[in-house]
Protein backbone atom coordinates (compact mmCIF):
# COMPACT_ATOMS: atom_id res chain seq x y z
CA UNK A 1 0.00 0.00 0.00
CA UNK A 2 1.09 3.43 -0.71
CA UNK A 3 1.01 5.74 2.48
CA UNK A 4 -0.99 9.02 2.20
CA UNK A 5 0.95 12.16 3.41
CA UNK A 6 -1.08 13.95 5.80
CA UNK A 7 -0.09 17.45 6.38
CA UNK A 8 -1.78 18.99 9.48
CA UNK A 9 -0.64 21.90 11.85
CA UNK A 10 -1.71 25.28 12.55
CA UNK A 11 -2.96 27.83 10.46
CA UNK A 12 -0.52 30.02 8.51
CA UNK A 13 1.99 26.99 8.53
CA UNK A 14 2.24 26.31 4.90
CA UNK A 15 0.02 23.15 5.08
CA UNK A 16 -1.52 24.06 1.37
CA UNK A 17 0.83 25.32 -0.39
CA UNK A 18 3.79 22.53 0.46
CA UNK A 19 1.29 20.04 -0.64
CA UNK A 20 1.00 21.02 -4.04
CA UNK A 21 4.53 21.06 -4.07
CA UNK A 22 4.83 17.12 -3.19
CA UNK A 23 2.49 16.52 -5.21
CA UNK A 24 4.24 17.60 -8.33
CA UNK A 25 7.14 16.23 -7.04
CA UNK A 26 5.75 13.08 -5.98
CA UNK A 27 3.77 13.01 -9.11
CA UNK A 28 0.71 11.91 -6.91
CA UNK A 29 -3.09 13.49 -6.50
CA UNK A 30 -2.93 16.18 -4.21
CA UNK A 31 -6.18 16.98 -2.21
CA UNK A 32 -7.28 19.79 0.20
CA UNK A 33 -10.08 19.15 2.99
CA UNK A 34 -11.06 22.50 3.24
CA UNK A 35 -11.50 22.75 -0.65
CA UNK A 36 -13.41 19.17 -0.50
CA UNK A 37 -15.77 20.95 2.22
CA UNK A 38 -16.54 23.94 0.53
CA UNK A 39 -17.18 22.80 -2.44
CA UNK A 40 -19.50 20.26 -0.87
CA UNK A 41 -21.10 22.85 0.90
CA UNK A 42 -21.58 25.72 -2.27
CA UNK A 43 -20.47 28.14 0.37
CA UNK A 44 -17.07 29.50 1.77
CA UNK A 45 -15.80 28.19 5.36
CA UNK A 46 -16.29 31.59 6.74
CA UNK A 47 -19.55 31.64 5.38
CA UNK A 48 -19.89 28.10 6.85
CA UNK A 49 -18.89 28.96 10.31
CA UNK A 50 -21.44 32.31 10.28
CA UNK A 51 -24.50 30.69 9.06
CA UNK A 52 -24.07 27.41 10.40
CA UNK A 53 -21.65 27.78 13.59
CA UNK A 54 -18.56 25.79 14.38
CA UNK A 55 -19.76 22.60 15.83
CA UNK A 56 -21.62 22.00 12.08
CA UNK A 57 -18.13 22.97 10.06
CA UNK A 58 -17.00 20.36 12.61
CA UNK A 59 -19.07 17.74 11.49
CA UNK A 60 -18.65 17.98 7.98
CA UNK A 61 -15.20 18.55 8.35
CA UNK A 62 -14.98 14.95 9.81
CA UNK A 63 -17.51 13.22 6.81
CA UNK A 64 -14.38 15.25 4.47
CA UNK A 65 -12.24 12.67 6.82
CA UNK A 66 -14.33 9.76 6.43
CA UNK A 67 -14.06 10.07 2.48
CA UNK A 68 -10.65 11.06 1.45
CA UNK A 69 -9.10 8.68 4.58
CA UNK A 70 -10.43 5.87 2.48
CA UNK A 71 -7.70 6.47 -0.85
CA UNK A 72 -4.27 5.79 -0.64
CA UNK A 73 -1.17 7.27 -2.14
CA UNK A 74 -2.00 10.72 -1.98
CA UNK A 75 -1.01 14.23 -0.63
CA UNK A 76 -3.76 15.55 1.88
CA UNK A 77 -3.68 19.25 3.07
CA UNK A 78 -5.92 19.19 6.56
CA UNK A 79 -7.43 22.17 8.44
CA UNK A 80 -5.71 23.29 11.20
CA UNK A 81 -8.60 21.58 13.67
CA UNK A 82 -8.75 18.47 11.83
CA UNK A 83 -6.59 17.15 14.97
CA UNK A 84 -8.37 18.56 17.89
CA UNK A 85 -11.15 15.18 16.99
CA UNK A 86 -8.54 11.74 17.77
CA UNK A 87 -11.17 9.64 15.60
CA UNK A 88 -10.04 11.90 12.64
CA UNK A 89 -6.13 11.58 13.56
CA UNK A 90 -6.59 7.98 13.75
CA UNK A 91 -8.56 7.47 9.96
CA UNK A 92 -5.96 9.57 8.56
CA UNK A 93 -3.09 8.20 10.32
CA UNK A 94 -4.31 4.47 9.52
CA UNK A 95 -3.55 4.79 5.58
CA UNK A 96 -0.99 7.49 5.71
CA UNK A 97 1.94 9.41 7.70
CA UNK A 98 1.26 12.57 9.28
CA UNK A 99 3.56 15.41 9.61
CA UNK A 100 2.64 17.87 11.32
CA UNK A 101 3.91 21.57 10.41
CA UNK A 102 4.38 24.03 13.09
CA UNK A 103 5.67 27.82 13.29
CA UNK A 104 6.23 30.35 16.23
CA UNK A 105 3.06 32.44 17.34
CA UNK A 106 4.91 35.67 15.49
CA UNK A 107 5.69 34.07 12.11
CA UNK A 108 1.45 32.32 12.15
CA UNK A 109 0.76 36.22 13.00
CA UNK A 110 2.75 37.80 10.12
CA UNK A 111 1.79 34.89 7.57
CA UNK A 112 -2.01 35.34 8.49
CA UNK A 113 -2.79 38.66 9.13
CA UNK A 114 -3.07 39.86 5.48
CA UNK A 115 -5.77 37.09 4.57
CA UNK A 116 -9.84 37.04 6.15
CA UNK A 117 -10.84 33.64 4.83
CA UNK A 118 -10.17 32.27 8.52
CA UNK A 119 -13.01 32.75 10.88
CA UNK A 120 -11.22 31.91 13.80
CA UNK A 121 -8.56 34.79 13.19
CA UNK A 122 -10.84 37.47 12.18
CA UNK A 123 -10.37 39.13 15.91
CA UNK A 124 -8.78 42.20 16.41
CA UNK A 125 -6.38 40.42 18.82
CA UNK A 126 -5.30 37.82 16.50
CA UNK A 127 -2.04 37.41 18.03
CA UNK A 128 -3.58 36.28 21.13
CA UNK A 129 -6.09 34.53 20.02
CA UNK A 130 -3.33 32.49 17.64
CA UNK A 131 -1.20 32.10 21.27
CA UNK A 132 -4.43 30.54 23.20
CA UNK A 133 -5.03 28.36 19.92
CA UNK A 134 -1.85 27.34 20.47
CA UNK A 135 -1.34 26.35 23.63
CA UNK A 136 -5.02 24.59 23.74
CA UNK A 137 -3.92 22.44 20.79
CA UNK A 138 -0.66 21.81 21.03
CA UNK A 139 -1.17 18.03 22.85
CA UNK A 140 -3.30 17.47 19.66
CA UNK A 141 -0.41 18.18 17.04
CA UNK A 142 1.86 16.06 18.73
CA UNK A 143 0.20 13.10 17.81
CA UNK A 144 1.77 13.31 14.27
CA UNK A 145 4.20 11.10 13.29
CA UNK A 146 6.48 13.70 12.50
CA UNK A 147 7.09 17.42 13.09
CA UNK A 148 8.52 20.45 11.14
CA UNK A 149 9.20 23.85 12.25
CA UNK A 150 8.67 25.75 8.92
CA UNK A 151 9.27 28.81 10.47
CA UNK A 152 12.92 29.75 9.02
CA UNK A 153 12.62 26.96 6.01
CA UNK A 154 11.50 28.09 2.56
CA UNK A 155 8.57 25.56 1.26
CA UNK A 156 10.89 23.79 -0.92
CA UNK A 157 13.23 22.76 2.50
CA UNK A 158 9.74 21.84 4.35
CA UNK A 159 9.28 19.78 1.15
CA UNK A 160 12.39 18.00 1.19
CA UNK A 161 12.22 17.62 4.84
CA UNK A 162 8.86 16.12 4.20
CA UNK A 163 10.43 13.33 1.44
CA UNK A 164 13.13 12.64 3.82
CA UNK A 165 10.37 12.04 6.84
CA UNK A 166 8.39 10.17 5.00
CA UNK A 167 10.65 8.21 3.47
CA UNK A 168 9.67 9.14 -0.30
CA UNK A 169 11.90 10.06 -3.44
CA UNK A 170 11.02 12.25 -5.76
CA UNK A 171 10.14 10.44 -9.01
C1 LIG B 1 -9.22 25.99 11.06
C2 LIG B 1 -8.30 26.04 10.03
C3 LIG B 1 -8.67 26.36 8.65
C4 LIG B 1 -10.13 25.97 8.37
C5 LIG B 1 -11.03 26.58 9.38
C6 LIG B 1 -10.68 26.18 10.81
C7 LIG B 1 -8.76 25.70 12.45
O1 LIG B 1 -7.81 25.69 7.74
O2 LIG B 1 -10.27 24.57 8.38
O3 LIG B 1 -10.94 27.99 9.23
O4 LIG B 1 -9.59 25.39 13.29
O5 LIG B 1 -7.52 25.77 12.69
P1 LIG B 1 -6.27 26.14 7.45
O6 LIG B 1 -5.45 25.58 8.56
O7 LIG B 1 -5.99 25.47 6.14
O8 LIG B 1 -6.24 27.62 7.39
Amino acid sequence: MKKNIVLVGFMGTGKTTVARILAQKLKRQFVDLDDIIENGEGRTIADIFREKGQAYFRKIEKDAVCAVSKNTGMIIACGGGVVLDSENVSRLKDKGVMICLTATAEVISERTKSFSHRPLLNTDEAKTKIEELLKARKADYAKADHTIDTSSLTVEQVAEKILKAAGEKKK
